[in-house]
């Protein structure tokens, strides 16, 4: 077949066989498709959609596109991937309880872009940590500790990276067929068993409806097992951050008090949620799904799983005993309540920009970030408000961004004269 027919057949609406996706995503890799042919097809794609095998076809193509994690020598490997929000360091918490738990988590993490935050810029705040390690040290780690997390390889599904650039000029990004196969392209190439999905809806989400995202859910859910991974997903509330600390040390020390037993109580019940959610895929009873995470946060064997990983990488891991060593910037300013009432919102969206502003993001890939700076909130939907009730305190250096983070503070809020119904954190859990 030649690629104009290969994209008249998506322009139809027929579906393509392996053959036909391979032809045109290895060229395109291989530098003899050029990118308008595939931008032509993008937007086949984008109008007519995938049927689900498709997807799964075109997701292991692009996976199969670079190198592939070989983790068959270790047992019970378990990832997790997040859609992405403002507040959401699940990831630094969940990661050692899985571990805790026997679970193997040998994990590519990526880095923040815009308003969303990345779990290797987060642990960079430990003095050493280092995100890039050999093959032999990888395995060994995952072995030794059952718990390693790296930055993504840049030969990890490059079949999604060129697509992801071409689908960001043509208007292609929304389409449930290009975002499932690009995030699961890079889930089935770092070759866990068990992968479990966390869809963020909301503001401060890619997904802004539940519509929206129980259709990218299944999307995900399919493509995994139709690879014959155990996959699970749960869609969960982006309306407003995740726990209270935003911003990359911030985020650390919230994350280490709640491996300490104390911490957001959202924040624990989601961690407890998404590990619960792992060992049921991973074929644990429900008694024990239940009940081995919380004794593995209650007990501190998370918290020692966490510090042996931190100091593992090469990090200061007497920070992870004292939290209050993590660098925070020195400048304060509160923002507090202008009129009295019930909190009925707290945009994620605007607290995210807000960190970005104060140097805490990156708009650009490679940037350099402020580790120090963020935003803590002191209070959630439905908290009663007096006039001067502080609602938020933002940290930040020599005033760098403050006016921009403030502006965004104070519109990201609203009140309302009588009581507010809490919407729940865990908004459906699809397996
Ligand atoms: N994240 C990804 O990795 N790919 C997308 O297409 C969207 C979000």
């Amino acid at each position: 077949m030649t690629i104009p027919e290969i994209i008249e057949r998506k322009r139809e609406g027929g579906t393509h066989s392996r053959a036909e996706l391979e032809q045109l995503i290895l060229g395109f890799v291989a530098g003899t498709v050029p990118d308008y042919q595939v931008a032509a097809w993008l937007m086949a794609v984008y109008l007519k959609g995938m049927t689900a095998e498709e997807t799964t076809v075109l997701t292991q193509v692009m996976a199969a596109s670079g190198e592939q994690m070989d983790l068959s020598s270790l047992s019970r490997t378990a990832d997790k991937h997040s859609t992405g929000g403002v507040g959401d360091k699940t990831s630094l918490v969940l990661t050692p309880i899985l571990a805790a738990c026997g679970l193997t988590v040998a994990k590519m993490s990526g880095r923040g872009l815009a308003h969303t935050g990345g779990t290797i810029d987060k642990l960079e705040s430990f003095p050493g940590w280092s995100p890039e390690l050999e093959e032999s040290a990888f395995l060994r780690q995952a072995k030794e500790i059952g718990l390693v997390l790296v930055g993504q390889s840049k030969n990890l599904a490059p079949a999604d990276g060129l697509l992801y650039a071409l689908r960001d000029v043509t208007a292609t990004v929304p389409s449930i067929a290009l975002i499932a196969s690009s995030i699961m392209s890079k889930k089935l190439a770092s070759g866990a068993q068990t992968i479990v999905l966390d869809v963020k809806v909301g503001a401060g989400a890619f997904m802004k409806t539940l519509e929206d995202a129980r259709a990218l859910a299944k999307a995900m859910l399919e493509i995994g097992q139709l690879a014959g991974r155990n996959t699970r997903a749960v869609l969960t509330d982006m309306e407003t951050p995740l726990g209270s600390m935003m911003g990359n040390a911030l985020e650390v020390k919230e994350a280490l008090e709640t491996l300490h037993g104390a911490g957001a109580a959202d924040l624990r019940e989601l961690c407890l949620e998404l590990a619960r959610e792992t060992l049921l895929a991973e074929g644990f009873s429900s008694e024990e799904a239940n009940k081995l995470p919380c004794q593995a946060l209650d007990s501190g064997a998370a918290l020692e799983k966490f510090r042996l990983f931190v100091a593992a990488q090469g990090g200061d891991s007497s920070f992870v005993t004292h939290p209050e060593k993590l660098v925070i910037a020195s400048g304060r300013e509160v923002i507090r309540a202008t009129t009295s009432g019930y909190l009925a919102k707290l945009d994620a969206l605007a607290v995210g920009k807000a960190v970005l502003a104060l140097g805490g993001g990156r708009e650009q890939k490679g940037e350099a970030i402020d580790h120090s700076v963020g935003v803590e909130i002191h209070c959630k939907p439905s908290a009663r408000l007096e006039v001067g009730t502080p609602i938020a305190t933002i940290y930040h250096n020599a005033g760098r961004g403050l006016a921009t983070a403030t502006q965004l503070l104070q519109h990201a809020t609203s009140v309302s004269s009588s009581a507010v119904p809490v919407a729940p954190l865990i908004l459906e859990r699809l397996a």
